[in-house]
């Protein structure tokens, strides 16, 4: 005799069509931005080991992988510059350069797509100081928050000058969106959208990133990035954030911090990102290649939980590869 069970919940997971018609959360390349490295002096895109399938990019094919992302659908496109060695200096002064890598490379971008693809600068100023920190530094060597405000500020312009539609704004120093927001206003660029890191960890799992942009840190960035340990602070910063006129808030790393996007899917009024960041994306790579695990499968779950968690935007390596998956 069968038991008497009216409750079967497994009914609503007997066919893969069936499990479509419930499914909560779906990914949609609409949701996807794909982070890009673009090198100065290079005649060839060239492979970055550490995150097998990216490159850092020429400017011609950095404009074409522009153009993968129109078509493909993808919500957005954060680009990095990475500059020459001898081109790096103690105040990052290619940041705000108009001749910079980064801002040339906006200026390419945005000739080439128009306002088809949502194109987004990293507004940080590491991959141009020769000491690889985030801000200027100090008599004593420590990250001056307030001089890094004016760098910022200028680098903003610079990108909004560039054609940026979005700056984001990674470089975890207090007051940082509101002294941006302010310098594009007296410019004229109320229009330019600001995109705040506003919660991000110190991490060992940016090591592939810092492989991808030549960073010249040595040490980390526990000064100024969050604990790990701490989760009533991300609160603050996103609060923060929004008063100072955010315009998209992102949580970053991604899947180490799942309870962290939910915590800011409730509290924040306006759109929610993550970031799956550089180390995230290699881990699934290196399983994969070693024949451990199933990488599309595992790339896939991992955004759908991102997106599950609350996150409406996602930033990942893996953008143009899923877009053709799903
Ligand atoms: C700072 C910045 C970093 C990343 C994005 N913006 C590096 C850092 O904080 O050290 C890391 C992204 C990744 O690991 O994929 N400009």
């Amino acid at each position: 005799m069968s038991p008497a069970l009216p409750v079967r919940p497994r009914r609503l997971r007997q066919t893969a069509a069936v499990r479509r018609l419930v499914a909560q959360t779906r990914l949609h390349p609409a949701d996807l931005v794909l982070p890009v490295f673009v090198r100065e002096g290079i005649d060839e895109p060239q492979p970055i080991e550490a995150m097998p399938g990216v490159v850092q990019h020429t400017m011609d094919s950095l404009v074409a992988e522009a153009h993968r992302c129109v078509e493909a659908g993808l919500g957005g496109m954060m680009i990095f510059g990475v500059p020459e060695d001898d081109a790096k200096d103690a105040t990052g002064s290619g940041a705000d350069a108009e001749d910079g890598v980064l801002n040339v490379a906006l200026r390419a971008v945005r000739d080439a797509v128009g306002d088809d693809l949502v194109v987004m600068a990293d507004l940080c100023l590491d991959e141009f100081t020769d000491h690889g920190h985030c801000g200027v530094l100090d008599a004593a060597g420590r990250v001056d928050n307030d001089a890094t405000l004016d760098r910022y500020a200028s680098m903003g312009l610079a990108q909004a000058r560039a054609g940026a539609h979005v700056l984001g704004l990674s470089g975890m120093m207090d007051g940082q969106v509101g002294y941006v927001r302010q310098a594009l206003d007296e410019a004229g660029f109320t229009d330019t959208i600001l995109l705040a890191y506003a919660v991000k960890y110190t991490s060992a799992l940016y090591g592939p990133f810092r492989e991808a942009v030549e960073s010249s840190l040595e040490g980390d960035r526990a000064a100024y990035q969050q604990d790990p340990a701490n989760a009533t602070e991300a609160v603050r910063e996103l609060e923060l954030d929004l008063a100072e006129g955010a315009d998209i808030v992102m949580v970053k790393p991604a899947q180490t911090h799942l309870d962290i996007i939910a915590m800011a899917a409730e509290v924040s009024t306006v759109p929610v990102a993550a970031y799956q960041i550089s180390g995230e994306y290699s881990q699934i790579k290196a399983a994969a290649e070693r024949g451990w695990i199933d990488g599309d499968r595992a790339v896939l779950e991992s955004l759908l939980h991102i997106k599950r968690a609350g996150a409406q935007i996602i930033l990942t390596y893996s953008a143009l590869d899923v877009a053709n998956l799903i």
